[in-house]
């Protein structure tokens, strides 16, 4: 029978909170934990745990759990790893429903089976664990800060969850500083259980939390965490620091696609795809949470930037085309709006420059017309210091401003740049979570995150239904090839696969002898391409076992005999097939479509440029599975060379139905075949818009059993 979990909302709105390993000694993480609960104005019950008793900041200590007369809902546990399992077992005994394991010791040092055994008991009992190997947890619900991080925790809008410890107290101290507050802040640890996702479902409902910091240095259930990633991102912003983006692990996979998906090229993919803002450095994702925070939603993608000087509004400009800021370009409109606020020597193209005479009102007037204009929906303020400005007026018209667009529903950002009138000016305006910074690039960021989330939280994503295909003919055909002891498709295999997912190929046949040959190739049409099957010759061109352009009668005769011929040399016992003729294409517009099982991420889906260079050019963009066909056809438009595609130079466009579609069908296949682990068609030549492609080469590598 399984056992009912407790709901993560207990872990966050603890009524009783019991800490083992509770010292008296104030040099010990079990006595920090009780005093920073102490301190920070813990409301619940608070039990101190120790087999030796006596006494803890006024709290009498308990000598075990077992003792403690109410219920205990958290049990924070800050013993050595070597007495953690025992105290496990007596927390199951208790009742306890959350075990915050601080304790260090487990798999992250090689002890896997301990932290199993744990877990196993904690599972049994339907207790749920927090780490082991963290630094605790805060929640501002309850005002609990459990962690021996730092103490007087700001309260406020920001979820931090952090996979490293030590940078996550790190944080805390840079959200002090940059007077952001939290609404709970998360140490997850060696994730033996509670991980990124079960705490983004509760996260995503709660109202004090607006939005939601991830540091992640590998995620472990992948699939689970982009469908609630999803999830989030419709209603709040999730911002991202990974590290780790090593792609050596991916260097080892046997195909295009998989070294092509560089874990962290993937990884990126991803987590475009779910609406999650990546950020790059601490300083971006501190500085977009903030925004984020108290940022309204803009209602249509108008903006204006404001400015004093006509460099640093270039500078925006350019950062807005970085930050897919889309500036207002009505040159009429902007007339009407800013030139009854604009010096006659200004402009009032966007950036509008109300020059270097403006002053605190001038600006006031300006952002005030922005504000009133119904078809612009967002300002970028900026302000080069100038002599007509005091610290104290461009505070207020800073702080005026900001209200007045808090009040109207529409984001403003503020970049103020110069010398210490203008640091005394910011550094007066952060505590109030004023959006004014120095650097106009970091202004610009923070309103293109805002954009990116909120584009992709507009944007409705029909659900796609898988392709469906013979099934069990594909499984067949598969059986047939791990009993004969492979792990990938021989080339007429694959043609059966991709006939049964409705992939068009060159026309094809097997000969076994020339005159069948020779029948192939009237049906098919000459010029013809004839290639070696067999699977002892993998490298069939090195053997001498391809032969192009055959345009003859007599020459598909003379190259079946050829090939025989080279294919004896080249190995003498190779158990042959036949030979393969193939129509022969043109090569025009080549492309690459694959699909792979990411052993993270589950399903995804590839395309990009194809042939020779592909792994040079790296033209090349992921999905992870399902997607609908508008996502796909957004793939095939977000490569690099796209022109290519769509009619480059006064050619006509190429057909991207098509390839929308297979790569709709790779994706069902991937997904509906389990057996297969990664499927490659390179190249695929694409014809103009409405005559189709064709994959010319298809490697599809399976599983062993
Ligand atoms: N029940 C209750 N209390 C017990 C039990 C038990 N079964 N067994 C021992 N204790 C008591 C001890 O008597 C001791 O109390 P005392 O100070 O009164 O003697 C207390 O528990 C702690 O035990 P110690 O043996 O003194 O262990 P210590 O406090 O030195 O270390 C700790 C325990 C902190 C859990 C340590 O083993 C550890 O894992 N440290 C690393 C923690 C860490 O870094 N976590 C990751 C954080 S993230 C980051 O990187 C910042």
């Amino acid at each position: 029978m399984s056992v009912k979990l407790p709901e993560v909302k207990d872990l966050f709105e603890a009524k009783s909170v019991a800490v083992i390993g509770a010292s008296a000694s104030p040099g010990k993480i079990g006595f920090k934990m009780v005093e920073n609960m102490v301190v920070d104005g813990y409301k619940g019950k608070l039990y101190p745990v120790n087999p030796k008793g006596g006494e803890v900041l006024g709290y009498p200590i308990y000598p075990s759990i077992t003792d403690i007369p109410g219920e205990v809902d958290i049990a924070v546990v800050t013993v050595p790893a070597k007495h953690t399992y025992d105290s496990v077992v007596e927390c199951a005994k208790k009742g306890v429903k959350f075990l915050p394991i601080i304790t260090s010791g487990f798999a992250e040092t090689g002890n896997v089976e301990e932290e199993r055994r744990i877990l196993g008991v904690a599972k049994e009992a339907g207790m749920r664990i927090l780490g082991p190997n963290i630094f605790g947890y805060f929640s501002a619900k309850a005002s609990l800060n459990a962690t021996f991080g730092p103490r007087n925790i700001r309260h406020g809008k920001l979820a931090i969850v952090t996979q490293s410890g030590a940078l996550g107290i790190a944080m805390v101290g840079r959200s002090t500083l940059e007077h952001i507050g939290l609404s709970a802040l998360v140490s997850v640890g060696n994730k033996c259980d509670l991980d990124e996702a079960d705490l983004l479902e509760y996260f995503v409902d709660q109202d004090e939390t607006k939005v939601v910091l991830l540091y992640i240095e590998g995620v472990q259930k992948g699939e689970r965490f982009i469908d609630v990633l999803k999830k989030t991102t419709m209603k709040k912003p999730v911002v991202v620091i990974k590290s780790g983006r090593s792609t050596r692990g991916a260097m080892a996979a046997a195909s295009h696609t998989g070294s092509l998906a560089g874990s962290d090229t993937v990884f990126d993919a991803i987590m475009n795809q779910c609406g999650v803002l990546r950020a790059e450095t601490l300083k971006e994702a501190f500085n977009w949470c903030r925004f984020l925070a108290e940022a309204p939603e803009p209602k249509g993608e108008n903006v204006v930037i404001i400015t004093n000087g006509g460099g640093v509004g270039v500078m925006a400009t350019d950062a807005a085309e970085k930050y897919s800021v889309n500036l207002y370009d009505n040159q009429a409109k902007l007339k009407e709006y800013f030139a009854p606020v604009t010096p006659d020597f200004g402009s009032t193209k966007n950036p509008v420059d109300i020059t270097g005479q403006a002053g605190a009102k001038e600006y006031s007037q300006a952002i005030a017309a922005a504000l009133a204009s119904p078809d612009i929906h967002g300002v970028m303020a900026l302000y080069c210091e100038t002599a007509l400005f005091t610290v104290d007026s461009l505070s207020k018209m800073i702080c005026e401003t900001y209200t007045q667009y808090k009040l109207g529903v529409k984001p403003i950002v503020y970049s103020i740049i110069g010398g210490e009138a203008i640091e005394h000016c910011t550094t007066s305006l952060r505590p109030n979570q004023t959006p004014v910074w120095e650097d106009v690039y970091d202004a610009v960021s923070c309103m293109g995150a805002l954009y990116k989330w909120n584009r992709f939280k507009n944007t409705k994503v029909e659900p796609t239904a898988d392709i469906q295909m013979n099934w069990k003919r594909i499984n067949e055909v598969i059986q047939s090839a791990r009993d004969d002891g492979r792990t990938f498709l021989l080339p007429h295999e694959s043609t059966v696969l991709m006939n049964e997912a409705g992939i068009a190929m060159p026309k094809n046949g097997i000969a076994k002898t020339s005159d069948e040959a020779l029948k192939l190739s009237r049906e098919i049409g000459l010029p013809v391409v004839m290639k070696i099957v067999s699977k002892d010759i993998i490298h069939k061109s090195d053997a001498g076992g391809v032969l192009v352009g055959i345009d003859s009668e007599e020459g598909v005769v003379k190259a079946y005999e050829t090939i025989m011929a080279n294919a004896r040399k080249y190995k003498a016992d190779a158990v042959i097939d036949g030979i393969e003729v193939n129509e022969m294409i043109k090569a025009k517009t080549e492309v690459i479509v694959g699909a792979r099982r990411d052993a993270t991420f589950g399903p995804t889906v590839m395309f990009g440029l194809g042939g020779i260079y592909v792994e040079i050019l790296k033209d090349v963009v992921f999905r992870s599975w399902p997607i609908n066909k508008d996502e796909a056809r957004k793939m095939v438009l977000d490569i690099r060379a796209a022109k290519l595609l769509t009619g480059a130079r006064g050619e006509k466009p190429r057909d991207i139905d098509t390839l929308v579609d297979t790569i709709l069908r790779l994706g069902s296949l991937i997904k509906n075949v389990p057996a297969i682990t990664d499927m490659e068609l390179n190249p695929v030549v694409v014809y103009e818009e409405g005559k189709g492609a064709k994959a010319l080469d298809v490697r599809i590598l399976i599983t062993e059993k």
